[in-house]
């Protein structure tokens, strides 16, 4: 499974350190080319020696105490195929989420350009801590692969979440990134996400309760099949892909169309408002002695049949288009209508009356239509695990 892979494992101080001679080990009986990266403080854990026999490399702390000095940082991380940090340390997650690059272990992660995994193992009040939780968010935005530490009993003598995840589960989780081919390297992916923010007056908007994941885990498997990702979103997100920000559906359609001509595919997850204010006050509306008051709205556009329309039109090279469709009733026959209306190649359909799926939630379940009237129901899975379904579907 890793015969010839090169990966890149580092370590930091921390009593774990000793089970990665175990994740070592499994990854050469698989003939992977394993190289080690320590902390200066994982040393008082582990011995270079052990590390050394295990890994059959040389195993590298410090990069000034290389003889022949050359930019030691820039060829681990080149050559790797996946940087696997095990244990990582409250300290050493802070420095990476932050830029902070003062070891070579750190200097390598800020210099990685593929994929990395990292297995916090730590005291439960520090993984708590809001500062810890903060910095892997961050690392969670950016792609980092987190696998969460386990609860059970810690070496500071109590018993909690924090001890390191199981060694084996590390180990699958390399095989399966590095077992996931890039299959839409080359192709340029469009994501819209978020609900569109309408303006009424200089303090006041109408928007709606979209939170945009589904767009955003759409855009990040894109990403890791090796796309070319454009996320067009009205929700802030940092992202290792191009991010485009915008409000009102006026502006959402100006930057979509304008991705047409280049796009292999165009997947609208966003939750367009239909209606915007007719005016926009530039000032504050101000109370009037009515009890009532009438706003006029005017209809948006409908991005998505605009674009089926310039497919229809376009000659050559045309994009896919992914619409979604969200309905709180009948769902399936809603849907069947739409995906004719619109006329785009895949119709995602949800159904929002539902609580625990759908808007805000971190679940989805969805039923794909596609243009020729055939149809997959995805049982309700976590919205990155129903984004990974989709993506086989529409690319089989
Ligand atoms: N959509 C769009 N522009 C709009 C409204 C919706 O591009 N002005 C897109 C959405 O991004 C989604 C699809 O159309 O991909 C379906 O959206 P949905 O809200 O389910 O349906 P609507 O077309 O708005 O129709 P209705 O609200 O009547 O169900």
């Amino acid at each position: 499974m890793l015969n010839g892979k090169n990966i890149l494992i580092g370590i930091t101080g921390g009593i774990a350190a000793y089970k990665i001679c175990e994740l070592i080990r499994l990854f050469k009986k698989q003939n992977a080319n394993v190289k080690v990266i320590c902390t200066p403080n994982a040393m008082n854990f582990v011995t270079k020696t052990t590390l050394q026999s295990l890994s059959q490399n040389e195993v590298y702390v410090d990069q000034f105490a290389i003889e022949d000095f050359k930019p030691e940082h820039i060829s681990l991380a080149d050559e790797a195929d996946i940087f696997v940090i095990a244990p990582i340390s409250a300290n050493t997650i802070g420095k990476i989420a932050n830029g902070i690059c003062d070891n070579l272990l750190t200097s390598v992660a800020c210099a990685f350009q593929k994929p990395v995994i990292i297995a916090p193992a730590m005291n439960s009040g520090m993984w708590n801590s809001n500062a810890v939780q903060g910095n892997l968010k961050k690392l969670d935005n950016e792609g980092y692969h987190i696998l969460a530490p386990e609860d059970g009993f810690l070496a500071c003598g109590t018993t909690g979440r924090g001890r390191l995840c199981d060694i084996g589960k590390i180990f699958d989780k390399t095989v399966e990134i590095l077992a996931q081919s890039k299959t839409l390297l080359g192709q340029k992916i469009v994501v819209t996400a978020g609900g569109t923010i309408e303006e009424i007056d200089a303090v006041r908007y109408m928007s709606n309760y979209s939170s945009g994941k589904m767009g955003i885990c759409l855009a990040d498997r894109a990403y890791e099949l090796g796309a070319d990702v454009v996320l067009i979103t009205t929700v802030r997100v940092e992202k290792p892909y191009e991010i485009i920000g915008v409000k009102s559906a006026e502006e959402m359609k100006q930057v979509v169309e304008s991705e047409f001509a280049n796009a292999d595919c165009i997947i609208m997850a966003a939750a367009v408002a239909d209606y915007r204010a007719k005016t926009i006050s530039d000032k504050k509306l101000k109370k009037t002695e009515e009890n009532e008051i009438t706003i006029k709205f005017v209809k948006n556009p409908d991005i998505l049949k605009g674009l089926c329309d310039m497919k229809t039109k376009a000659k050559g090279k045309t994009p896919l288009i992914i619409g979604f469709c969200a309905e709180s009733e009948d769902l399936l026959k809603n849907a069947e209508k739409k995906i004719a209306q619109k006329g785009c190649d895949f119709l995602i359909a949800n159904d929002i009356s539902r609580k625990d799926i759908g808007f805000a939630s971190n679940y989805n379940e969805v039923t794909v239509f596609r243009s020729d009237g055939g149809m997959k129901k995805l049982e309700k899975a976590t919205k990155k695990e129903i984004a990974k379904q989709i993506f086989e579907e529409i690319y089989g």
